[in-house]
């Protein structure tokens, strides 16, 4: 038997996190073509899974806000960030609204990835549209948003519904699986990615 993962240990991961963070994750950003020193925007981000290795994807000159309802996960993001000698995250704790308290043209990346189906569930799809607004507000030009869409069919969505919403604010580059993390677990889901013009 292996020995358990010196981050299990300290940190008690969960053992498909853990090699995430040491070394699955770097390939799905370089899969995404996140680069050095972006400024990224996690909406949604739980306890840190892509938030995390995100930050220490981009480096010290890069940025991470982590945004999420949730301050218990929050809380969990910042203990792990802070094993990690993270300095370049800060959380954002809203009431789950979709307006982002992050400037104009600010983001160079945006993560939305399997939160389409409590943001919609909650506040209706409509909510969807807002937020999609947003993203381009604070996405700088040329920025780009990646999208796990998740559970949307227990919407009574369809992907080309999504799909469709999303083009009216963003060109579609298209679609590729990747093996990423679903909760804390290693799945092989597909991930849209957009554009800002
Ligand atoms: C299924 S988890 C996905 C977490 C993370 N993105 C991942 O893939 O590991 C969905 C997260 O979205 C958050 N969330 C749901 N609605 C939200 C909203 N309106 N604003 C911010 N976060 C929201 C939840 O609190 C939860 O942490």
């Amino acid at each position: 038997m292996t020995s358990p993962h010196k981050h299990q240990q300290k940190l008690n991961l969960p053992s498909d996190v853990a090699k995430w963070f040491d070394s699955e994750a770097r390939a799905f950003f370089q899969q995404l073509k996140l680069e050095k020193n972006d400024t990224i925007l996690d909406f949604g981000s739980r306890v840190g899974n892509y938030a995390i290795p995100a930050a220490m994807f981009v480096g010290p000159d890069g940025k991470v806000y982590a945004l999420d309802v949730d301050a218990g996960a929050l809380d969990e993001l910042v203990r792990r960030a802070r094993f990690y000698e993270l300095k370049n995250i800060e959380t954002i704790l809203t009431t789950g609204e979709v307006t982002i308290p992050l400037g104009d043209n600010s983001v160079d990346f945006i993560l939305f990835f399997d939160v389409l189906y409590s943001l919609c569930r909650r506040q209706g799809v409509q909510a969807y549209t807002e937020l999609l607004k947003e993203f381009h507000r604070v996405l700088k030009p040329k920025g780009r948003l990646a999208i796990f869409f998740g559970h949307y069919r227990e919407l009574n969505l369809t992907l080309e519904e999504l799909l469709d919403m999303s083009k009216a604010f963003f060109r579609y580059n298209g679609v590729f699986t990747a093996k990423m993390l679903h909760w804390d677990s290693f799945a092989h889901e597909k991930v849209h990615h957009f554009t800002k013009e």
